[in-house]
């Protein structure tokens, strides 16, 4: 979600007033998303690198977060949506901490679109992680090198999901640290729109486009066909 700072500046505002406007965006984005029966959408709200901006910015940001979190608890759960917040919770604050464990655990147990909200997330920070539990569970004897794969691993990251469509708002070329395990055959949207402009209409934009990918995983067009007959069938 790239492109709050720019849109505020366009405007003679100062920074924060975009990220509140993003904060509205977020909003008819995850409506939206549900209503296109997108099942898992992950937001990257703020990088493990952004704690670098100006300390004003960054207080602003968390306590956007933690008014977000309470506001839209209850409707997300009505929602049946299922929130886990991805990221290092370590560095948050204590009261979103607790705000964070208890929409989690608020909804839990939904059946609906899974949202993640990336939070102090950084793709390599979760790598690390990652095969830093890997290696104690080595070391304590319960897991064999030759048994880590690449679904032994992707289970330890925040995120254990491929990435089918990675939208990047702003018009930035970068991935900026976010999901690089799980992006590895991502389609990739750059949208010239600032976040807080991103609306539904743009969002049916990038998934048009995704909708005329061809996605071969390695293999040839002829075999993709081939295999989109045989389960036509
Ligand atoms: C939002 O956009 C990203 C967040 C960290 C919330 P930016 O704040 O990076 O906006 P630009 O890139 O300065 O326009
Ligand atoms: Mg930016």
């Amino acid at each position: 979600m790239d492109g709050n700072g720019r849109w505020a500046e366009a405007r003679g505002q100062i920074r924060i007033k975009g990220h509140q406007a993003g904060a509205q965006a977020v909003r008819s984005i995850i409506e939206a998303a549900m209503r296109h029966g997108i099942s898992i959408l992950t937001l990257y709200a703020f990088s493990s690198e952004n704690w670098k901006r100006p300390a004003t910015e960054v207080k602003a940001l968390m306590q956007l977060l933690g008014t977000a979190l309470k506001e839209h608890a209850r409707e997300l759960n009505e929602h049946q949506v299922r929130m886990r917040v991805v990221g290092d919770h370590s560095a948050l604050s204590p009261a979103l901490q607790r705000s964070i464990a208890a929409v989690e655990e608020l909804t839990a147990n939904n059946t609906g679109m899974i949202l993640n909200i990336a939070i102090n997330y950084g793709a390599r920070p979760e790598l690390l992680q990652a095969v830093r539990t890997l290696a104690a569970e080595v070391a304590a004897g319960r897991l064999d090198p030759g048994q880590i794969s690449e679904g032994e691993l992707t289970q330890r990251l925040y995120v254990p999901d491929d990435v089918d469509l990675l939208i990047r708002t702003g018009g930035e070329f970068r991935l900026s640290n976010f999901l690089l395990w799980q992006c590895a055959y991502a389609e990739i949207y750059v949208s010239p729109v600032l976040w807080p402009d991103f609306d539904e209409a743009e969002l049916i934009k990038a998934l048009r486009f995704y909708a005329g990918r061809e996605r071969r995983f390695g293999m040839i067009s002829a075999q993709v066909q081939a295999q989109q007959c045989a389960k036509d069938d």
